[in-house]
């Protein structure tokens, strides 16, 4: 089983996109049961809050759908996890803060894996839900190769195929 947590400030926007984003990639290449996807935010502003709106609606465009309650990322859950997919500096910075510097090497901003390393702009700000999804997107296809090769044995996929 392969965890992966993905986190923003909020935890209403960007990380569930990107949770839903990827179950759904997952769920495609019938690999859901070697995962364990969650998302979680670096502040406790939106705790117990859903998925805002306008999230919700733009997933929904793209035909993606979940049921989402917003959380505040514990220490303890970086420990537990293999990776940690933080959308900006801002949040990659928060993380290793709440960690005190451990774990750096599972920690990554999830546009690194792209051929346009960047942040996921923050649509709660920019209000432009459909450039974060796109940015999202971009980053679990990139960070779904990167762990199909890096785990082949365990997952049994041959990402040629
Ligand atoms: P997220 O977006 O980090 O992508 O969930 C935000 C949600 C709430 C706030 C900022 C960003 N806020 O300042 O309340």
């Amino acid at each position: 089983m392969i965890s992966v947590i993905f986190v923003c400030l909020g935890n209403i926007c960007r990380s569930p996109m990107a949770e839903f984003v990827f179950k759904k990639m997952v769920d495609e290449r019938s690999l859901s049961l070697s995962f364990d996807i969650t998302s979680r935010g670096t502040s406790d502003e939106e705790e117990g809050n859903g998925i805002y709106p306008p999230a919700a609606r733009t997933l929904r465009t793209h035909g993606i759908e979940g049921r989402h309650v917003s959380r505040q990322l514990t220490k303890k859950e970086v420990l537990n996890a293999d990776y940690v997919l933080v959308m900006d500096s801002g949040n990659l910075f928060d993380v290793l803060r709440l960690t005190g510097g451990q774990c750096s090497e599972k920690v990554f901003k999830l546009c690194s894996f792209t051929s346009h390393p960047r942040d996921v702009a923050d649509p709660w700000y920019t209000r432009d839900f459909e450039k974060a999804y796109s940015d999202i997107r971009d980053g679990c296809e990139g960070f779904l190769n990167y762990v199909l090769s890096a785990h082949s044995d365990m997952l049994g996929y041959d990402s040629r195929h």
